[in-house]
């Protein structure tokens, strides 16, 4: 297998990778599998739901980052109905469907917020809940993700919760070599060689990910207290914080 490397000039730019998620709403829109080119999808979506309801049980707001056509949010209602929701997304048609599937769901208020999160001013302890699934592997240098984590935890309301599941990378090239190599077998058996191909490409091209333990030491650094990881297999975790009370 040989995989195209893109230097940092070459990744997609913001405007790219919301034309391909313009066209990829169907993909998105299955609360049963969530995302199977990511693995153990609907476990991670379990477990950040039921985490996030009862580590903050009196929560009255969702802030659903790259929401996507809306799993998230929709799980996370089925433990906590009719939170208010605000979704975030570079992708209109992907916050249109979210609306819709969402609306059918719930009497709580949701509303759209079409943009870059890198761009966005998200209104202080404005939310109880945020979740950011399979979308900050899209930030690119130290500088933004660290800004915005800092943005997500400044918009947590005292006692809130952070909750992130999303492809990682590992600190030793080797750890990597060795779970890459696992995540390409997964991908081969769930369809075949070309398949697996075609998403790592699509990872070096459009995707730049940052290691679990960056982002844990990025989100204590942000003032985030009581960090946990609930799941970590190959080259996808779940984890998230609480900010203090
Ligand atoms: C892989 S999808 C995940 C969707 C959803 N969270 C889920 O798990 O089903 C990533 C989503 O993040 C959005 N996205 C990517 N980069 C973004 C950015 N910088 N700001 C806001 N949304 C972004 C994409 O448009 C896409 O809808």
């Amino acid at each position: 297998m040989s995989v195209k490397r893109y230097g940092p000039a070459d990744k997609s730019s913001p405007d790219e990778i919301r034309r391909r998620f313009d066209a990829d709403v169907e993909r998105f829109s299955n609360l049963e599998t969530g995302q199977t080119s990511t693995v153990d999808a609907r476990l991670a979506m379990d477990q950040i739901a039921i985490a996030a309801t009862r580590s903050t049980p009196a929560a009255k707001h969702v802030l659903d980052l790259g929401c996507g056509a809306g799993n998230y949010t929709l799980r996370l209602l089925q433990e906590l109905p009719n939170l208010n929701a605000t979704l975030v997304d570079l992708s209109q048609p992907m916050l249109e469907r979210a609306r819709e599937r969402i609306s059918a769901v719930t009497s709580g208020t949701i509303d759209l917020r079409q943009g870059d999160v890198r761009e966005l001013d998200i209104p202080l302890e404005s939310t109880d809940i945020i979740l950011a699934a399979a979308v900050l592997h899209h930030l690119r240098t130290d500088e933004e993700w660290e800004s915005v984590f800092q943005k997500l935890v400044a918009a947590l309301r005292p006692g809130g919760s952070l909750w992130v599941f999303d492809l990682v990378e590992h600190e030793h090239p080797a750890v990597e070599a060795i779970q890459r190599e696992g995540y390409g077998n997964y991908l081969t058996a769930l369809k075949d060689e070309a398949y697996r191909d075609h998403v790592f490409d699509y990872i070096a091209r459009e995707d730049s990910p940052r290691s679990l333990t960056y982002q844990l030491g990025v989100m204590q650094a942000c003032g985030l207290e009581r960090l946990d990881v609930l799941h970590k297999h190959l080259c996808f975790a779940a984890f998230g914080g609480h900010r203090p009370r």
